[in-house]
């Protein structure tokens, strides 16, 4: 017989597990510094229009496959759409590897810009860390990048091993309402800096002039990534998710939740930067430079309370990571569960080291050991780290997204669909026909317009 599947204990339940998902380095550490290069404003407002025009759609069809089958995403394609859509899935599995491999790795350094922070804070702040290599040096130190990179994976595998209710359920209720609490801690003071009104105007006043033609690509690249979408990571937790709990609704906090949260940071991020006289010219020019070179420098420098935010903020990085690695390894393990008939315990050892083995090459990659540091797939990217960070960004994901949407839009019954989401649970304001238009229509044609960018145009997502 067998054994009834753990759910969530409720859609709150639900709701935290999945933005805890979606809301990771992808708001904290990409967001913001996208949102700087694109110029701000304007790129803003087209990512919110991404959001809800493509990223939600999307998020409910992924959902709704999940809570129908409760299945994870093979055997949930297979079951809602037809066996030839399990592969869809199986591209799924995939690509949770493939993401959590450099993940992790940039993941590990917020447990050690949290454990430096701290030492700042007891310490003093050392006057020439920001002009020196700190981060360089880190990056390049092979022993300390495996033993951070292990540290965060180890974390990663205990909630796994526990199971939903038990595991990710509960570590869930516990991080993201204390994630909020320090971001509005955080958002306060940055609002009492000399620099919030600038960097309001920044992020909030569009200047359609100033975005590059590639910012609308970019919005669009990135509603993917920080929503979780297009690899079954949504399927998946849907799949826990009861038939009693709204399927459109969730979606809709979860996105909201998201959003929000990526906002806030930007405006926090560059409150903090702006009210530096001279600091916006510098930042550097990588997306890691911003986050663990700017930053802490400005935390002790310019931050109000400062010694006490700074390691806050790290820990914020920390959790917001934790809640997404544990969502990209559970796509992988449970598939390993319900399709291969593995225990829970089998399965999460057997992926979380199968991963961590590519995670500590990516860790080796940035400078620690030559030859996995310096080749070129692509072009441009240079290292295993670069090479998988692209490989997602531009190629898995946006395929993986694509193939849901016509799995859900075109190949499963209109009957199916209303049955799931007109189920007496959907908001008032809700209407089928709009939804099935935007995802039969609307998302498959931005997520082409992606793909095609990327074979076309060169275009770049990482
Ligand atoms: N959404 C995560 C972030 O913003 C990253 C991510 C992408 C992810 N795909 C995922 C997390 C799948 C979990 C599952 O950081």
């Amino acid at each position: 017989m067998q054994k009834p599947r753990d759910l969530w204990s409720s859609r709150l339940g639900f709701v935290l597990a999945a933005a805890g998902s979606a809301i990771g380095l992808g708001n904290l550490w990409k967001f913001p510094y996208i949102t700087w290069h694109n110029n701000g404003g304007a790129f803003v407002l087209v990512y919110l229009l991404c959001i809800a025009g493509v990223g939600l759609p999307i998020m409910i069809a992924e959902i709704l496959v999940g809570r129908r089958t409760q299945r994870s995403a093979v055997g949930a394609l297979k079951e809602s759409v037809g066996s030839a859509w399990g592969f869809v899935g199986g591209w799924g599995v995939v690509t949770g590897f493939v993401i959590l491999s450099f993940y992790t790795v940039v993941a590990g350094w917020t447990l050690l810009y949290f454990i430096k922070c701290l030492g700042w804070s007891f310490n003093g702040y050392p006057i020439d860390y920001s002009g020196g290599d700190a981060f360089g040096v880190m990056t390049g130190n092979g022993p300390l990048q495996i033993l951070l990179a292990g540290l965060f994976m180890a974390c990663t595998m205990t909630v796994i091993y526990r199971g939903v209710g038990q595991g990710i359920e509960r570590i869930s209720r516990i991080l993201m309402p204390t994630l909020m609490v320090i971001l509005a801690l955080l958002l306060v003071s940055a609002l009492t800096m000399e620099g919030a009104g600038e960097a309001l105007a920044f992020i909030f006043a569009p200047t359609f002039s100033e975005l590059p033609w590639n910012g609308v690509l970019e919005a669009l690249g990135h509603s993917f990534f920080t929503l979780s979408l297009g690899m079954g990571a949504m399927i998946t937790y849907g799949s826990y998710l009861s038939r009693k709990n709204s399927v459109v609704r969730s979606s809709m906090m979860v996105v909201v939740l998201d959003t929000v949260i990526a906002i806030v940071a930007t405006v926090i991020m560059f409150s903090v930067i702006f009210s530096k006289p001279g600091m916006a010219e510098q930042i550097s020019r990588s997306t890691a430079g911003m986050l663990f070179i700017t930053l802490p420098d400005l935390f002790y420098t310019v931050v109000p309370l400062g010694k006490v935010l700074g390691p806050l903020f790290y820990l914020l990085v920390g959790f917001a990571a934790l809640t997404s690695t544990i969502s990209l390894l559970e796509v992988v393990v449970a598939y390993f569960i319900d399709e291969r008939a593995m225990s829970r315990a089998k399965a999460t050892t057997l992926c979380g080291l199968g991963t961590f083995f590519i995670t500590l090459l990516c860790g080796l990659s940035l400078g620690a050991f030559g030859p996995l540091s310096s080749f070129e797939i692509f072009a441009g990217k240079r290292g295993l780290f670069d090479t998988m960070d692209h490989l997602a960004a531009n190629w898995l994901l946006p395929i993986g997204g694509f193939l849901i949407t016509l799995a859900v839009g075109w190949f499963m019954t209109r009957k199916t669909k209303e049955e799931e989401l007109m189920d007496g649970t959907q908001p008032g304001w809700f209407r089928y026909g709009v939804w099935s238009f935007f995802i039969r229509f609307v998302s498959p044609a931005a997520v082409a317009l992606i793909i095609l960018a990327v074979i076309f145009l060169g275009a770049d997502f990482t």
